[in-house]
């Protein structure tokens, strides 16, 4: 795991769109980006999309898969997913829609919508780079404390937590969604790179579990240990309880300079 810390929540947000465009531009004929909802990653797209609109980044030959969506929300509705992508990034750069795949909540056969949504992964050749956040149990997508640390794309019930956590942006609790569609801890660990953003002290202890605690299905982030290629970025106040921060500081540090030399 690389582990970075940022001073804020913009400073996360540049080191995160700095590392995604690094690696479309290593992959110019067809990246295949995985995207992540939640307040945490507003900042990437923001970036993003600026750098389409002041340096002409490229999305003609990107191909997205979102992490997850609720059951029973069509794409229009305003607290869906597919409606919250849309609106923060898709909108306002030039992918073409037809590259773009959020799962669909109101499938008439989820199950088996779930196992074409795992096959439209493969034969796009899998996800190049899966950007990531973390929900306050740990979870990454929808993969609540006690998931298999092997599944894949599948209907997941919501602890209470995540439907509490995921209130603000509903009138009312009773309005949130019960279930949800995601890809599972093992699909997301198919991807060649994962790319996983916290801030904000309300992160600092499930993030520090997840990035050094043990490995466990409590925290189903904490599987990225296993991971080859994991980047972890946050800013100060989210990376408050890590163990080893000094250490994190020192190796990006080194790295750079290296890097220069
Ligand atoms: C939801 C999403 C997760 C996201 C989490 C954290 O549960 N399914 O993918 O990481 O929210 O949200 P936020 O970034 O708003 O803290």
């Amino acid at each position: 795991m690389q582990v970075f810390i940022k001073k804020d929540y913009e400073e996360m947000s540049q080191k995160a769109a700095e590392i995604v465009v690094e690696e479309m531009g290593r992959k110019k004929d067809g990246f295949v980006l995985g995207l992540a909802t939640g307040s945490t990653p507003v900042g990437l797209y923001k970036e993003l999309i600026r750098m389409h609109k002041d340096e002409g980044l490229d999305f003609s030959r990107v191909t997205t898969f979102n992490l997850d969506e609720y059951c029973s929300l069509a794409p229009d509705h305003p607290q869906s997913y597919h409606y919250f992508m849309d609106d923060n990034l898709f909108n306002h750069i030039n992918i073409d829609k037809k590259n773009v795949h959020v799962p669909d909540g109101m499938a008439k056969d989820l199950e088996a919508h779930c196992r074409e949504y795992e096959k439209m992964i493969r034969d796009a050749g899998g996800i190049d780079l899966q950007v990531l956040g973390i929900g306050g149990d740990g979870h990454i997508a929808f993969n609540e404390p006690g998931s298999s640390l092997g599944s894949r794309t599948r209907v997941k019930t919501l602890t209470e937590e995540t439907i509490k956590d995921n209130a603000r942006f509903f009138k009312n609790i009773d309005e949130v969604p019960k279930y949800a569609i995601t890809m599972g801890v093992g699909s997301v660990m198919e991807a060649k790179i994962c790319l996983l953003l916290a801030n904000g002290a309300k992160k600092a202890e499930v993030l520090a579990k997840a990035v050094e605690g043990p490995i466990t299905a409590e925290i189903t982030a904490s599987v990225l240990q296993m991971h080859p290629n994991t980047m972890v970025v946050m800013d100060e106040a989210a990376g408050a309880k890590l163990k080893r921060k000094d250490y994190y500081k020192h190796v990006e540090k080194m790295t750079d300079a290296l890097k220069k030399k």
